[in-house]
Parts: structure tokens; sequence; C-alpha cells
């Protein structure tokens, strides 16, 4: 005969494993607007490679409402956030904690719950990087790169660009006082400088041109600075579409020897997202094949 404390202990159990709720880890990307991102397809597919049990979200949260809309999200289950335009820098102030590269940049794109606190990390960086030197191929080394843009794409990869030893990297910019606060930022990593888009000299062409305004998102063209795309410039849209985007098209007018779209950057920021979140990292090369981008 079964002995009674036993008996119980057992009933015990399995009233536990009945009552337990089975609860799936909640990530998501939040920005404003948010309609065109890919990442819930993207951290799908790592999900379904990796057989790793999470939902992931689409999350329109305007400026002012995002404090109080991250807090909500990690009391309601949320593990784990990305974070795109154009909250990175004011992300950068809320978390509690941050990574190294985070803090440099003064950018967060990913932010891990750690019980009450927010970690902030940036994952941009490492994500271009990847894409450029081991999906593309370019050589960062004595390169002189452009970078159009300073907002918060371009706080998360002037330090990872500067790390690889180029021999120049200037940031033109709409407003050209902003890109000299980044100067002022970096300027002791490597050799940066900034001016604005007419400002851009002729005689220097460009190995790299990096587009990193948002200009792209609203449909609209900038006066992109011409002179600077040569038959040997190989132009890089941080933004991306299913049909070519406007930066894309304009290098390919001015004679890129190649103009790519930042798919790549998406999908290997996003592997090193869900390698911070997951513990596990994901093989992206299935992934950009399976989204056919680039092709
Ligand atoms: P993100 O996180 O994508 O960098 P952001 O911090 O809002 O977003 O920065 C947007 C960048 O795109 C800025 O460099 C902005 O230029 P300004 O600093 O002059 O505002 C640039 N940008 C946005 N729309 C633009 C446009 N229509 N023409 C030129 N630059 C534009």
């Amino acid at each position: 005969m079964c002995d009674p404390v036993i008996l119980f202990n057992r009933r015990r159990e399995l009233a536990g494993a009945v009552n337990e709720k089975v609860t799936i880890d909640r990530y998501g990307v939040m920005g404003y607007p948010v309609s065109h991102s890919r990442s819930p397809v993207i951290h799908r597919l790592f999900a379904l490679q990796t057989g790793q049990e999470i939902r992931y979200e689409l999350l329109q949260v305007a400026p002012e409402k995002l404090d109080t809309a991250i807090r909500q999200f990690q009391r309601t289950g949320g593990k784990g956030l990305n974070i795109t335009v154009p909250h990175k820098h004011a992300v950068a102030k809320l978390v509690d904690q941050s990574s190294e590269r985070a803090s440099t940049a003064g950018a967060v794109n990913t932010i891990i719950f750690r019980g009450s606190e927010l970690y902030g990390d940036n994952t941009d960086g490492i994500g271009l990087l990847r894409d450029l030197n081991v999906n593309l191929g370019v050589n960062l080394e004595y390169a002189n790169i452009l970078i159009l843009g300073a907002g918060g794409a371009t706080r998360g990869i002037v330090g990872p660009l500067l790390e690889m030893q180029p021999a120049s990297l200037r940031i033109a910019n709409r407003t050209p006082e902003k890109a000299q606060k980044l100067v002022d930022r970096f300027e002791s990593l490597g050799p940066v400088t900034a001016c604005g888009f007419d400002d851009v000299p002729a005689s220097e062409p460009y190995d790299l041109i990096i587009n990193a305004t948002s200009a792209g998102l609203h449909g609209g063209t900038p006066p992109y600075p011409e002179a600077a795309v040569t038959e040997n410039t190989f132009c890089y849209d941080l933004s991306y579409g299913l049909s070519p985007t406007p930066f894309s098209t304009w290098a390919r007018d001015h004679g890129a020897a190649k103009s790519v779209m930042g798919w790549g950057m998406l999908v290997e920021q996003a592997a090193e997202s869900f390698h911070l979140w997951r513990g596990v990292r994901p093989d992206t090369a299935p992934v950009l094949k399976q989204m056919n981008i680039n092709a």
C-alpha cells in the first residue's frame, strides 16, 4: 500500500501541474513609426531555427509615452525589447545600466529586463560590421568613409567603424551642429570630422558611403553630396525596403560600384540581440537567404 504522505505530495504535484500557466516570454520592437519593421519575421525565424518559444511584437509608441510603455511591457511579462527610430538616444537615458558600447554610442537598440532593472545594449555596430565584413567582403581598414546623418543610428556605428582603423570618417548632416557634437564625442577614438551636406569636399572620393538618415522613411531624398560617389564607391543604406530605397536608387543613379540596403545589418543586429536575450546564437545565413534580400 502507498504511503499516505507520498500520496498526498503526489496529489499536490499533480494539482500544481494543472494550475501552472504556460507563459511564453515576450519580446518586441518599439518605434514611431514601426509598421515597416521586419524584426518580428526575423525573430520568428530565429526562434524556429533554435527551438526557442518566444512571442515578438510590433509596438508603436510615441516619444512622450516611451517610459510608461517600456515599464508596462516589463510588468506584463516582457523579457526584452528592441528600440528603433526615433527612441534610441532617449532610451540610453532611461535605462538603469548599459554596456560599454551603448554608453559610448549614447544610444540603445536592445533592452534586457533584469528583475526590475533595465539593461541597455547596442548591437547596431556589430551588426553593420558583420554584414560589411563577413557577408559583403568590404574591407574597412584604410578606407575613406562618409556617413550621412547624425542621429541615433549614426551614434551606434561610429565607434565600431573607427575600431576598424579607417583612413578617415566624415559625418555629414542636414544640421551640421549635430554632426559636430558626434565628432566631439568620438574624436578620441579615431580620425572623424563633421560638415553639412553642401560642404562635403568634391575632391574627396569615398570608398564607403553609409546613409544613416531617416529621410527615406518619409519617402524623401535630401540633397546628398553627389561628388562623393565614384565608380569605386560602395553605398550602404541602413534603411531597407522591398523595393529600392530612395538612397539606394540615388547611389545607383550616381554610378556607385555597388548599392546595398541594410537587410544584412538588420538580421545581424537581431541575431546579436537574440543571443543576449536567449543565450543562443542563431545562424544568420539561412535567414538572409530565406528573406531573399539584396539578391
Ligand atoms: P535614427 O535613430 O534613425 O538615427 P534620429 O535620431 O531621429 O533617427 O535621426 C534622424 C537623422 O536623419 C538625423 O541625422 C536627421 O537630420 P537632422 O539632424 O538634421 O534632423 C536626418 N534626417 C531626417 N529626415 C531628413 C531629411 N528629410 N533630410 C535630411 N536629413 C534628414
